[in-house]
């Protein structure tokens, strides 16, 4: 049977969104992949954990998707992170829920790929994400990769198709 997969899709704004809109649009409609927009399941702000909790665990690979914001995930992402990712459930002793699950990072960034290099911010994207690649490694997941759309202010055939690859690899 083929895998569950899961986008949690950490965008403030989707409905306003290119970048990520077009990597989604990537996703054959058939393919078992469910988005899960959490700023729209949550347009308080108040997120339901117990809920979030029981989504993760009902799928077997979790993509987590968001715009590069100052070089880190939204805050409005990384709140879901803290709140969702709790202690006896996603680590500490007799944790298991996220252990043996897999898990990808995709990635929009309005910058071009010359500035993430070590001799522009003095960092390659690996440092944006390690934060998600970390903590999900830290819970017992196991990493597949990760796919980066840049130039994300100006999205076009050419910016797409250079993430295409990367990206639909993440799903297979
Ligand atoms: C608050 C804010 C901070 C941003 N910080 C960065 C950044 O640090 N690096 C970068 O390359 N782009 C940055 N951007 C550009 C976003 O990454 C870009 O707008 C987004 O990836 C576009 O995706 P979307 O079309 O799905 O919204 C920032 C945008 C906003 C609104």
């Amino acid at each position: 049977m083929s895998k569950k997969i899961l986008i949690v899709l950490g965008h403030p704004d989707y409905s306003h969104s290119n970048a990520n809109k077009a990597l989604i649009q990537l996703l054959d409609e058939a393919a078992n992949v469910t988005v899960h927009n959490i700023s729209e399941a949550y347009p308080d702000g108040k997120i339901d954990v117990q809920k979030e909790q029981a989504l993760l665990e009902s799928y077997d690979r979790i993509i987590f998707q968001f715009p590069t914001y100052w070089f880190n995930v939204p805050g409005s992402f990384k709140v879901w992170i803290d709140q969702v990712l709790t202690y006896g459930w996603a680590y500490g002793p007799g944790a298991t829920a996220l252990a043996g699950k897999e898990y990808g990072v995709a990635t929009t960034t309005g910058s071009p790929l010359e500035v993430y290099q070590p001799d522009a911010v003095g960092f390659t994207i690996d440092a944006v994400i390690l934060p998600v690649v970390a903590s999900l490694k830290y819970c017992g997941s196991t990493y597949l990769g990760h796919a980066v759309l840049h130039n994300a202010m100006a999205v076009t055939p050419e910016s797409v198709a250079e993430a295409k690859d990367s990206y639909l690899k993440l799903f297979a």
